[in-house]
C-alpha cells in the first residue's frame, strides 16, 4: 500500500532509488516518482507501472546525492500523474514522499488555501509538504519543520522530506505505517520494508511510531516527537537480494510456489521454538484467530485444527470485522494474530484492543514488522520475502506452524508431528504435476466463474483455491463448504460453470464425493482433486491426484499448491500479469 524509499549517499543517489523501489511495486502499481535536491528540487513522475513511466522518462537520470522515491496504491485521489508522489510545496523547495492516510488532510487544506498555499493535487498527502513549508517560512529548520507538521496529522504516515534548503539531509517520520533506516559504509537509507535497500546493506534499524529520523550521509539521528534522541540497536537481516529476485523464472508468483517445499522444511525448523512458546501460554479455555485474506484462510485451518483435535473453543475474525467481537475478550482468551506482512492495517488495530485484555500472538513473516513489537509472543514463519501479491509460500508456513502449534497444544502429539515431517517429503512431488495443470488451465481460460468445494479442514482449501483465482485471473471464484452447494448454489451448476472439488481420503471423503456426483448428474465440469489410489476418482477424466499418505488433515498443506498452479497458468493464459494483479497491493496499511 505505496512504498518510499529515500537515501543520501556518496554518489547520484537517483539509480540506487530506482532499484530500490522497484522492489517495493508489490506495494503499489499506480504510478511511481522519484525526487532529488541539488540546488533545486528534480522530480520525475508518472501514472503506470515503473517499467512504462521509466520507459518515457528515464527516471534514474536525475542528479544529486540526495533523494527519495515512491510507488503508489492510489487512495486519495485517482491514478494519475498529477497525484503521483513525491509533492512539492508552492515553490518546489520541499519534496515529499508518504505512505499512510491523514485523515485530518481536508481541514488542514483549507486553513492552508486560505493561507494562500496552492495545491497541484487531489491527495491527502499534499498538506504535508505546504505545513512544512509554512512552518519553514517561519525560519524553523528542515527537521523543526517536520517535527511541527507532524504534531498536527491525524492518522497513518511513513514520511521522507527533502529541502533544497538543506540539501544533504533527509527527514523522515513514522507513525503507523512502516519505515526502516538503512545504514551503509556509502550512506544511509530509509525505507518502507528491508527488501528495498537489501542490495545495498543489511544493517537496519526498526522504527516505532512517533520517531523522527534525521538522515545525512554519515549519520543517522533517531529522536521522538519532542526531538529527545533515541538509542536505537541497529540489526542484521538475514534475508538476502536473491531472495527478492526471480531467479530465472517468469514471475515472482511462480518462483514463490516452487520454493514451498523449501518453505515447509523452514517453518518446521521453527517446532522447538514453538514448543517453547506453548509453555509460556497462561491459562486460557478459548482461542480466537484474527487475520485478513489469506492469511484468514490459514486462520481457518487453524479453527478446524484445534476445535476437532483438541476440543478447544476457537473463533477465526476478519480483523476488520474485530471490533464487533471484542466484548467476548477475556484473560482467558489467547488471540492469535495471522500476518505475512506483520503491517496490515486491520489486524494492528485488532492487536491493540486486544492487548487491553488477553494474551496476543503473532505468526508473521516480515522480522521486526510493527506487529512483532505490539504482540506478547511472535512466531516467524521463515517463509522467506514474498514479492507476488498473491500469497503463496507464505500461506504454506503460515499453516507448518499453526500444526506445530496445535501438536504443542495437545501435548506434544507425537502422530501430527511425524506427519508434518512426512508432508515435507511428499511436498517436492508436487511440482512435478505442473505441466498438466499447465495443460487443465488452457481449458478454462474463457469462463466466468468457478466453484471450489471442499469439507472439514479443506473447506478453507476451497476458499483459498477461489481467492487465488480471482486475485490473479479475475474470474469469479467462489469458495463452498461441499455439503453446503445444495442449499442454494446448486442452482447455478451447468457445463458452463467449472467446480474444483477437493476429496482426500479421510472420513469426509464420502460425503464430499456424494456433493459431487449431486453436481454431475447436473451437468457440471468437475477437477476433482483426491487420492491416487481413489477408484473413483482415478476414473475421471480431469483430475489432480496426490499420494495417499495425505489424508484430509494434511490435504490443506499441499492440496493447495495444486490450485496456486492452477490460477497461475490462467492467470498466463489470459495474458494478466499475476504478480501485479489490477487494484490488489500486497501489503494493505490502510483500513
Ligand atoms: C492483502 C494481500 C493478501 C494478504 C492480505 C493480508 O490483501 O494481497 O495476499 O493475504 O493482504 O495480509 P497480511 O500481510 O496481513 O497477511
Amino acid at each position: 500500500m505505496c512504498g518510499i524509499v529515500g537515501c543520501v549517499l556518496d554518489k547520484k543517489v537517483a539509480p540506487t532509488l530506482l532499484e530500490s523501489i522497484k522492489t517495493l511495486e508489490y506495494r503499489g502499481y499506480d504510478s511511481v516518482g522519484l525526487s532529488t535536491v541539488t540546488d533545486k528540487i528534480n522530480i520525475k513522475k508518472g501514472k503506470g507501472k515503473i517499467h512504462e513511466v521509466d520507459e518515457k522518462l528515464d527516471l534514474a537520470d536525475l542528479d544529486g546525492n540526495t533523494g527519495i522515491a515512491h510507488v503508489r496504491w492510489a487512495t486519495h485521489g485517482n491514478p494519475t500523474t498529477k497525484n503521483a508522489h513525491p509533492h512539492n510545496d508552492c515553490k518546489n523547495e520541499i519534496s515529499i514522499v508518504h505512505n499512510g492516510i491523514i485523515g485530518n488532510y481536508k481541514d488542514l487544506k483549507q486553513d492552508l488555501i486560505n493561507e494562500g498555499h496552492v495545491f497541484k493535487s487531489d491527495t491527502d498527502t499534499e498538506v504535508i509538504s505546504h505545513l512544512i513549508e509554512k512552518y519553514m517560512a517561519k525560519n524553523e529548520n528542515l527537521l523543526e519543520a517536520v517535527q511541527k507538521t507532524v504534531k498536527e496529522l491525524k492518522g497513518s504516515y511513513a514520511l521522507a522530506v527533502i529541502s533544497t534548503k538543506e540539501p544533504d539531509k533527509i527527514i523522515g517520520a513514522r507513525n503507523e505505517s512502516p519505515l526502516i533506516v538503512g545504514v551503509s559504509e556509502h550512506g544511509n537509507y530509509l525505507a518502507s520494508d528491508a527488501t528495498a535497500i537489501l542490495k545495498e546493506t543489511k544493517k537496519v534499524i526498526y522504527l516505532d511510531n512517533k520517531e523522527l529520523i534525521e538522515l545525512t550521509k554519515d549519520n543517522v539521528k533517531i529522536m521522538d516527537y519532542d526531538l529527545n534522541p533515541l538509542e536505537k540497536k541497529i540489526e542484521t537481516i538475514t534475508w538476502t537480494a536473491e531472495m527478492a529476485e526471480k531467479g530465472g523464472y517468469d514471475h515472482f508468483m511462480l518462483k514463490e510456489i516452487h520454493e514451498e517445499p523449501m518453505v515447509i522444511k523452514e517453518s518446521l525448523s521453527e517446532e522447538s521454538k514453538i514448543k517453547s512458546i506453548v509453555r509460556k501460554f497462561k491459562n486460557f479455555n478459548r482461542i480466537c484467530f484474527v487475520a485478513c485474506g489469506t492469511s484468514y484462510h490459514a486462520s481457518l485451518v487453524g479453527e478446524y485444527l484445534i476445535e476437532s483435535l483438541i476440543g478447544k473453543p476457537t473463533d477465526v475474525i476478519l480483523a476488520s470485522e474485530f471490533d464487533y467481537f471484542k466484548k467476548t475478550l477475556d484473560d482467558h482468551t489467547l488471540v492469535i494474530f495471522i500476518t505475512q506482512s506483520g503491517e496490515t492495517a486491520d489486524t494492528l488495530e485488532a492487536i491493540k484492543i486486544a492487548n487491553e485484555k488477553s494474551e496476543t500472538l503473532a505468526i508473521v513473516n516480515v522480522v521486526g514488522s510493527s506487529i512483532t513489537r505490539e504482540a506478547d509472543h511472535v512466531i516467524y514463519t521463515r517463509a522467506g520475502p514474498e514479492i507476488g501479491v498473491a500469497a503463496t509460500k507464505t500461506y504454506l508456513s503460515q499453516l507448518i506452524c499453526i500444526y506445530l502449534l496445535v501438536a504443542y497444544l495437545s501435548d506434544e502429539n507425537e502422530e501430527l508431528l511425524n506427519k508434518l515431517y512426512e508432508i515435507s517429503e511428499l511436498s517436492e512431488q508436487l511440482l512435478s504435476k505442473e505441466e498438466q495443470i499447465r495443460e487443465i488451465a488452457k481449458n478454462y481460460t474463457d469462463v466466468n466463474d468457478f466453484f471450489y468445494i471442499g469439507r472439514g479442514f479443506n473447506y478453507p482449501t476451497a476458499l483459498e483455491g477461489a481467492l487465488k483465482l480471482k486475485e490473479i485471473t479475475y474470474i469469479h471464484g467462489e469458495g463452498y463448504a461441499a455439503g453446503e452447494l445444495k442449499h442454494g448454489p446448486l442452482a447455478l451448476i451447468d457445463e458452463n460453470i467449472p467446480v474444483v472439488g477437493i476429496v482426500p481420503p479421510g472420513p469426509s471423503r464420502n460425503d464430499t464425493y456424494t456433493n459431487l456426483k449431486e453436481i454431475e448428474s447436473r451437468g457440471g465440469d468437475i477437477i476433482y482433486l483426491g487420492a491416487n489410489n481413489d477408484p473413483s476418482i482415478l476414473e475421471k477424466e480431469n483430475k489432480l491426484l496426490f499420494d495417499p499418505r495425505i489424508d484430509e488433515t494434511l490435504a490443506p498443506l499441499l492440496y493447495i499448491i495444486d490450485l496456486q498452479l492452477l490460477a497461475y497458468y490462467i492467470s498466463i493464459e489470459r495474458g494478466i500479469d499475476p504478480d501485479k494483479p489490477k487494484n490488489l497491493a500486497k501489503s494493505v496499511t490502510v483500513k
